[in-house]
């Protein structure tokens, strides 16, 4: 397999953290540079384990600055870009969209022009993979699927702005050739998810008995897959993907959030040693999200069949695999909780 030095953007968070852990030890033979600027949402703490190897580099910068981008591309000579480096939380896009806007449209299409211009003369085995969500595709009712065909209609000013970047992406293919790929993924759940998504917030609230936030009546319905077996699909979409081609990746696994947190609170209950139902009992009905996406499922039948990609684990698994992991970060759980997290968690929640 040839040498390749790949640009990994948002590698400190967390599906880019796995995706770069992924790489960096499957193929010794790949040099990964992580570009990252370590927001509120990135931790080289989730990189710990890599930090020594030889194959491994971390660069602190923003996509936003066009400066820094240009110079860095011309610097580096990337042979490839797996980008998720995003804001990427719709609570927090509803508070403050510019910087979704910034960073989510503004920063991909940083990237976009600088590989362009550095890959012109030569687009031959060069590669723009682009990653995005199942949520530029809007709401579902109570049955149907999203595919690859599925005609966009974003809702959140989060949604909005990774619609307006995948935009941008096919349109630089259409218009400059270049040589891009597109993946739309579902919800992932895991081991370093920043504590202010569903799952890794409920965990750290049942462990210290603070109240579980429910929106509306819970009744929203999302579908999981595994951060590692995103990273996996994004593994083959990157070495067998076509150019050009959006693949969805899905869990083909559906839970209304009322139903998950019940499931969730028996795993606590079980691993906590505490007695059936006593974290159920922190279950909190609150004001719902403003537009509020009823429901998302994916069809991910073209990245089965045409890719043979499947996932590796049952729910069930993944969650007690995710809630141990939780529980045995005592140290990461309590430095990212603390400092700017407390103030979040006041302005999200207080009002509510
Ligand atoms: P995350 O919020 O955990 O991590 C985002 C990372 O991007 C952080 O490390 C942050 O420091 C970095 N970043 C933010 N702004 C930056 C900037 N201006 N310059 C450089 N780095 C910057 O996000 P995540 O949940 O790991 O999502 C990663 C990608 O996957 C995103 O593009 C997101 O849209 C997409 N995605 C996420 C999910 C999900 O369920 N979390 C599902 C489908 C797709
Ligand atoms: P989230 O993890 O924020 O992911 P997304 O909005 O990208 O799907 O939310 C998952 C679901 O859980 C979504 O329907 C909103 C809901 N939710 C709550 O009910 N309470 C909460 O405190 C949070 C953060 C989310």
């Amino acid at each position: 397999m040839s040498r390749l030095k790949i640009c990994i953007t948002g590698g400190a968070g967390f599906i880019g953290s796995h995706v770069v852990r992924l790489f960096v030890n499957k193929y010794p033979q790949y040099d990964i540079v992580n570009l990252d600027k370590l927001t509120y949402a990135g931790n080289l703490m989730n990189l710990h384990d890599l930090e020594d190897l030889p194959n491994y580099t971390f660069i602190k910068g923003d996509i936003v600055d066009e400066v820094f981008v240009n110079e860095l591309f011309q610097e580096q000579k990337f042979d490839a870009i797996i980008h998720l480096a995003a804001e990427s939380h719709v609570d927090r896009s509803i508070s403050n969209p510019l910087e979704f806007i910034k960073t989510n449209i503004l920063g991909t299409v940083n990237l976009l022009n600088a590989a362009k211009n550095e890959w012109k003369d030569n687009m031959e085995g060069k590669t723009f993979y682009h990653i995005s969500t199942d949520e530029v595709y809007g709401s579902l009712g109570d049955t149907g699927f999203f595919t690859e065909d599925t005609a966009y209609d974003p809702r959140s000013p989060y949604s909005s702005s990774k619609a307006s970047s995948d935009h941008l992406v096919r349109a630089y293919h259409h218009t400059y050739k270049l040589p891009v790929v597109v993946s739309n993924c579902s919800n992932n759940y895991g081991s370093f998810q920043f504590p202010e998504k569903l799952i890794p917030l409920a965990i750290n609230n049942i462990k210290h008995f603070r109240p579980i936030p429910v929106y509306g009546k819970g009744e929203n319905i999302r579908d999981w897959l595994y951060v590692e077996d995103h990273a996996s699909a994004i593994d083959l979409i990157f070495h067998q993907g076509k150019k050009g081609e959006t693949y969805n990746i899905g869990g083909e696994n559906e839970w209304k959030n009322i139903d998950l947190i019940h499931r969730l609170c028996k795993v606590m209950d079980e691993l906590l040693q505490r007695a059936e139902g006593t974290s159920a009992k922190l279950i909190t009905f609150v004001q719902d999200r403003a537009g509020h996406d009823a429901r998302y499922a994916i069809d991910c039948s073209k990245l089965k069949n045409e890719l043979g990609w499947k996932p590796s684990l049952q729910f069930e698994e993944g969650l007690k695999k995710t809630v141990q992991w939780y529980l045995s970060q005592e140290e990461w759980l309590s430095a990212v909780t603390s400092g700017d997290y407390l103030n979040y968690y006041e302005s999200q929640y207080t009002k509510r």
